[in-house]
């Protein structure tokens, strides 16, 4: 049993109070190897921004908890000596399925988790929330709830179609689970393609138009829930320099889209205080990957080429640090 305290992570309570109170949102970052945390790490001292390390059921397949975990807390000491005297890093669970795995990840350092009911009936959602938040809150570690379903690929849970959260039970599951924040779903989907094409429109240049986040459906949670924390999940743009790049470089990602910036933009203004974001920080890897790739076709080294899409993915985090959520200089 390790408390995150003893880490020097901290949970997202007064971060979120801050964020929601200031019209900003926190950056939660995927990551799933070193260099993915060694740029979000940097690019989150270089700003002077609070951040939110989060780790999925496939990074604990792939990487290894026991790993991400050290490698968390090795951002802690990272961030020092880069000269951050107290940085403010989350370790989170994102899309926690059960108890177990939630008590798993409290009991060995994380500082929040997210349990994700959002497939269950409402009262088997209100049931495992509440026992997640019961054993969490005896730690202090913070919870994420859900409440909609996203379309779009989680790990191995498929669905064809987003169901948009109903206003109407946001206050009751709060008041029935105790939870600290909750996820909602507005229209954001997971993965490079948000939209089918025949979602979208078309602009004068052909390039794909996604049709607006529900942001009736965000101010109407707002309504009924005073303050309290807001989520949103898969929240990357799909910046479509690095589409091209890759599709340049040998890549076949066809109408990859995601949320325009503007939206993310005019969510963090809200109670909007922690936004997700992950494929956008795949992309900026695999373009600069595919470019050494396609220019130095001799180059093996992986410090070539890691080096470079470390670099990418780091200018992306401080991009959306500086320019989309707002979190900068809030440490
Ligand atoms: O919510 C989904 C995240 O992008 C994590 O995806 O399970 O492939 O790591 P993953
Ligand atoms: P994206 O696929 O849009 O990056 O979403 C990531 C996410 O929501 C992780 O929980
Ligand atoms: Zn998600």
């Amino acid at each position: 049993m390790v408390n995150y305290k003893d880490l020097g992570l901290v949970n997202t309570r007064d971060m979120f109070a801050k964020a929601v109170k200031g019209g900003y949102a926190i950056p939660a970052f995927n990551f799933n190897n070193m260099e993915q945390m060694q740029a979000i790490i940097q690019a989150s001292v270089e700003t002077s921004s609070p951040v939110i390390l989060q780790v999925s059921k496939g990074a604990r397949n792939y990487a290894n908890q026991t790993l991400l975990r050290y490698m968390a807390q090795g951002a802690v000491e990272y961030a020092k000596e880069l000269g951050c005297e107290k940085p403010q890093i989350v370790l989170h669970l994102d899309h926690g399925d059960t108890f177990e795995t939630c008590k798993s990840c409290v009991d060995f350092g994380f500082s929040s988790v997210m349990i994700d009911g959002s497939s269950l009936s409402f009262d088997e959602n209100v049931a495992v929330t509440k026992k997640v938040v019961e054993y969490a809150h005896k730690f202090d570690v913070t919870v994420e709830g859900e409440l909609g379903v996203l379309a779009g690929v989680e790990d191995d849970v498929v669905a064809e179609e987003h169901t948009y959260t109903r206003p109407e039970e946001v206050e009751e599951f709060v008041r029935r689970t105790g939870c600290d924040s909750l996820a909602i779903s507005i229209g954001t989907s997971h993965g490079a393609n948000k939209f089918k094409p025949e979602q979208c429109t078309r602009n004068a240049e052909g390039m794909l138009v996604p049709p607006p986040l529900e942001f009736s459906v965000l101010e109407a949670c707002e309504k009924n829930l005073p303050g309290f924390p807001i989520v949103l999940h898969g929240s990357s743009s799909v910046p479509q320099e690095e589409i091209a790049t890759i599709n340049k470089y040998g890549g076949a990602m066809k109408d990859a889209i995601g949320i325009p910036e503007d939206q993310l933009r005019r969510a963090a203004k809200s109670a909007v205080c922690k936004i997700n974001i992950d494929s956008d920080s795949r992309l900026a890897m695999t373009a600069a990957i595919r470019e050494v790739f396609a220019l130095k076709p001799a180059e093996f080294d992986p410090r070539k080429y890691l080096g470079p899409a470390r670099e990418n993915a780091k200018k992306l985090y401080k991009h959306k640090i500086l320019d989309v959520l707002g979190s900068a200089n809030k440490l």
